[in-house]
């Protein structure tokens, strides 16, 4: 089986960035970066699960991907600094919520909230924080649920309860904030307010497609009860 965090944080640019930062603690410091990883794995395959499930008792799979990622040790390092806080493995898990992250793409408005439902009913997943930017749009337009999530990882010698952070959002929403993401390390932009309420007008118009799409599927399947039956 593949490595995942050796092959992450021991390539030769990664390691000395970790032995710079975090010098005797180089080596916790992997071990936690394995952790998150495995903690990541776990997560994706709970909703790997439901996804399969629910794709195999109706026509439609709620989850159209899921992306993952490990916070880079230099955006470790920068996030530790501007919360003004040690540089330390023990502040990562103190102060950090978004180490481990994963992000589900669903094609429907109602599929996050079916994703968000599903996920928090399993009794080893704790919810730790919220944040719903689609009921309460970021004043750019940024749309996406937001969930801190903890789930217990079974290691050789501990149980260790683990953070993720999990950001569910339509294909159009993820579509916007991969444009967004753009902008903000554009640096040499001439009109940077512009493009700024540019894309705050596409957002609006986002959230209305959502919207129509939603009732489009609504239509579709009105026949069939709530959920689209198995064929
Ligand atoms: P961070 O320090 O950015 O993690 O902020 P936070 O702890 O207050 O978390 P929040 O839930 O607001 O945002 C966390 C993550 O959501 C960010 O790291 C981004 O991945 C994403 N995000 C938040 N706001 C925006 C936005 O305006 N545009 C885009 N493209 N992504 C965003
Ligand atoms: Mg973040």
């Amino acid at each position: 089986m593949k490595n995942e965090p050796q092959k992450t944080f021991l390539d030769p640019i990664t390691l000395p960035v970790i032995q710079k930062h975090f010098l005797s603690q180089a080596y916790s410091f992997q071990e936690l970066m394995m952790m998150y990883s495995c903690a990541i794995r776990e997560v994706r395959t709970k909703l790997e699960v439901l996804n399969d499930e629910l794709s195999m008792r109706h026509r439609s799979n709620p989850i159209e991907f899921i992306t993952s990622r490990i916070k880079q040790p230099l955006s470790i390092v920068d996030k530790l600094k501007r919360y003004q806080v040690p540089v330390t493995v023990e502040s990562i898990e103190t102060y950090l919520n978004d180490v481990a992250g994963i992000r589900v793409i669903c094609p429907f408005m109602d599929d996050i909230y079916a994703v968000r439902e599903m996920l928090l009913k399993q009794d080893d997943i704790t919810l730790i924080r919220e944040k719903d930017y689609i009921r309460a749009p970021k004043p750019n337009g940024y749309r996406s649920l937001h969930l801190i999530v903890e789930i217990p990882v079974f290691f050789s010698d501990q149980k260790k309860p683990m953070r993720v952070e999990v950001q569910i959002r339509t294909i159009a929403m993820d579509f916007w904030a991969s444009v967004d993401h753009q902008l903000k390390y554009k640096q040499d932009l001439q009109n940077p307010e512009e493009i700024s309420a540019e894309l705050k007008e596409c957002a609006d118009v986002i959230a209305q497609t959502d919207l129509r799409m939603l009732s489009i599927k609504k239509k579709l399947y009105s026949d069939e009860g709530e959920e689209p039956s198995s064929p």
